[in-house]
C-alpha cells in the first residue's frame, strides 16, 4: 500500500491539516488518515445509495445484476450469503477454524469477529486467511469504526453464528451487555442467531447458564449443540462439547434457507416409513421405522423448489408441507405407487420395506385352536430400489438407497450398492445404541462409487437438508 508523506503536502494543505489534527486532538498522520476514510466511507454510501434506488426502481422478482456490491472493497457476489461468525474464547476456537472452510465451501460469505479471549487460542491472521476477508477485534478500534464499524457489521450479515459460545458469552448476551465488539455486535444485530455453545459439562449445568440459556431461547436465538462426549480437561466427559464444524455449517444454512430454489423444476419420488403386510385381517407384520428421516427429505426436497411425490407407508408423522403424498400400506402396493409417480429426475428410497410377505394372507381371523401354532408361509417382496434402478426406460437421473445395518456398516453399504444398482447409499447405524429408528438424530455415511463421506450425528432434517445440497450439486453437474 502506498505511504503519504505529511512533509512532502504543501504548506497550505500542512497548515490545514495541523489546524483541524490540533482541533480533534489526532496526529496529523492520523488526521489524514480519517479526512480519506471518511471520503471512502461516504463514497461507499452513495454506491449503496444508488444501488438502493436501482433495486427500488427493479420490477419485482427481476435479478439486479449489476447491482454494486454493498461493500466497498469486498467483493459481495449479487445473491452470496453472509455469516457473521463470532469466534468466542475456548479450547474449541480451533474447530471454529474448520467452521469457516466449510461455510465457506457451502457458497457462503464469512466475516469473522474474535473476542480477546478467543485471540489466546487463534489468531486473527489464521481466521483472516481462511475467511478471506478482514478480521474484526475491537469495538475502539477507530480503522474499523470508520471503515465499517460495529453497527455495520450487525447489519450487513444474513445471520450471526457464535462459535465457541462461551458461558462468558452467553452471559452478556441474555443480559444485553455491549462492551466489547462481539457483545456490542451481537445487541446491535437485528438477524437471527445462531449460538454453538462450548464449555465444561459443570459450567454447562450451572444454574446460571441454564438460567441465561432459557432466556436466549425465548428471546429467539438458535441454538445447535453442545453435544455430549469427551472434554479437553483429562477425565472430564458430559455435555457441553461444541457440535462439529459440519453440523454448525448444516443448522446455518437452514437458517438462512440456502439452498431454496435449489430443485426447482425437478421432481423427486421419495418411499418412507414401514410396510404393513398382512397376516389376517387383524394382524400384520411390520417393522419399527417412524418415516420421519424419508418425511424430512420429502419436506426438504419441497422447501429446495422440486415437485415431489412421497409414497409413504403407514406413519404417525404428519404429511410435510408442499408434497403430494401417496399412502400405502405393503410393498406391492408402494412400488405400484412409485412406478405410477415415473419419471423423475430424483428417487430416494428411505422406506424400510418388509422383506418378506405372507404368501397367503387369511381372510379371516386366524384363530387359536387344536391345530397348534399356524404356519406362516412367506414369500419374498419386490424390491423396489433395485426394480426403479434397473429400469432402463425410466430411470432417474439419481438414485439414492438407505441401508440400515447393525453392523460393518460400510462394508454392507458398499455391496449394497452395487447389488441393487443405485448411485448413492445413505448407510445409517440402527444399532440400538445408534438410537436411529424412531429416534430423533441419525448418524449416516454416505457411500458412492467415489469413496465414503461420514457425516457427524444430526438431525434427521438436518441429514435430509444435507442429502438435498448433495443432490442439487450433483443435478447440476458440480460433483457426482
Ligand atoms: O436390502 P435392504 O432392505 O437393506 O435395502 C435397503 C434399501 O432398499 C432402502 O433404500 C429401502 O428403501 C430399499 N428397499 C426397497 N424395497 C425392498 C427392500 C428395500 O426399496 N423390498
Amino acid at each position: 500500500m502506498a505511504s503519504i508523506t505529511i512533509r512532502q503536502l504543501d504548506d497550505d494543505l500542512k497548515r490545514h491539516l495541523r489546524l483541524r489534527a490540533a482541533r480533534n486532538g489526532r496526529s496529523m498522520e492520523d488526521e489524514a488518515r480519517t479526512i480519506l476514510r471518511d471520503a471512502a466511507s461516504l463514497e461507499a454510501g452513495k454506491i449503496e445509495a444508488r444501488a438502493d434506488a436501482h433495486r427500488r426502481a427493479a420490477p419485482r422478482g427481476r435479478h439486479v445484476a449489476d447491482a454494486p456490491a454493498r461493500e466497498a472493497g469486498a467483493a459481495h457476489a449479487a445473491g452470496t450469503k453472509h455469516i457473521l461468525l463470532v469466534i468466542g474464547g475456548g479450547i474449541a476456537a480451533y474447530k471454529a477454524l474448520d467452521l469457516i472452510r466449510r461455510l465457506k465451501e457451502r457458497g457462503l460469505a464469512v466475516r469473522c469477529i474474535l473476542t480477546k479471549a478467543a485471540q489466546e487460542f487463534i489468531t486473527p491472521l489464521s481466521a483472516g486467511a481462511l475467511s478471506g476477508e478482514r478480521v474484526f477485534t475491537d469495538l475502539f478500534d477507530p480503522g474499523s469504526e470508520f471503515d465499517v464499524g460495529h453497527i455495520r457489521l450487525a447489519r450487513e450479515a444474513d445471520l450471526v453464528v457464535v462459535a465457541p459460545t462461551t458461558a462468558d458469552l452467553m452471559a452478556k448476551l441474555a443480559g444485553g451487555h455491549a462492551d466489547d465488539l462481539a457483545s456490542a455486535v451481537l445487541l446491535a444485530t437485528d438477524r437471527k442467531v445462531l449460538l454453538a455453545p462450548a464449555m465444561n459439562p459443570h459450567m454447562w449445568q450451572h444454574k446460571a447458564t441454564q438460567r441465561n440459556l432459557a432466556r436466549l431461547l425465548e428471546d429467539g436465538v438458535a441454538l445447535v449443540g453442545p453435544s455430549a462426549g469427551e472434554m479437553a480437561e483429562a477425565g472430564e466427559a458430559g455435555v457441553g462439547r461444541m457440535a462439529e464444524p459440519l453440523e454448525i455449517a448444516a443448522a446455518a444454512l437452514s437458517l438462512i434457507g440456502h439452498g431454496e430454489g435449489a430443485l426447482e423444476g425437478r421432481r423427486v419420488i421419495v418411499t418412507s416409513g414401514p410396510t404393513h403386510e398382512p397376516i389376517d385381517p387383524v394382524r400384520y407384520i411390520a417393522n419399527r421405522s417412524s418415516g420421519k428421516q424419508g418425511h424430512a427429505i420429502a419436506a426438504a426436497a419441497a422447501a429446495a423448489g422440486a415437485h415431489v411425490t412421497l409414497v409413504s407407508g403407514p406413519v404417525n408423522v404428519p404429511d410435510p408441507p408442499g408434497v403430494a403424498v401417496v399412502k400405502v400400506t405393503t410393498a406391492q402396493d408402494m412400488l405400484a405407487a412409485v412406478t405410477k409417480a415415473l419419471p423423475a429426475d430424483v428417487a430416494v428410497f428411505a422406506a424400510a420395506v418388509a422383506d418378506w410377505r405372507i404368501a397367503k394372507p387369511q381372510a379371516n381371523k386366524i384363530k387359536k385352536g387344536a391345530g397348534g401354532s399356524p404356519k406362516l408361509a412367506l414369500t419374498e417382496n419386490p424390491d423396489i430400489l433395485a426394480t426403479v434402478a434397473h429400469d432402463a426406460r425410466k430411470r432417474p437421473r439419481l438414485v439414492i438407497g438407505f441401508a440400515a445395518e447393525t453392523e460393518h456398516i460400510i462394508e454392507h453399504a458398499k455391496a449394497k450398492l452395487a447389488r441393487k444398482g443405485c448411485d448413492w447409499i445413505l448407510a445409517n447405524d440402527v444399532s440400538a445404541a445408534g438410537g436411529a429408528m424412531g429416534g430423533e438424530r441419525n448418524t449416516v455415511h454416505l457411500v458412492t462409487a467415489q469413496g465414503v463421506e461420514s457425516w457427524p450425528p444430526q438431525s434427521k432434517e438436518e441429514v435430509a437438508r444435507g442429502l438435498i445440497v448433495r443432490i442439487a450439486e450433483t443435478l447440476a453437474g458440480a460433483k457426482r
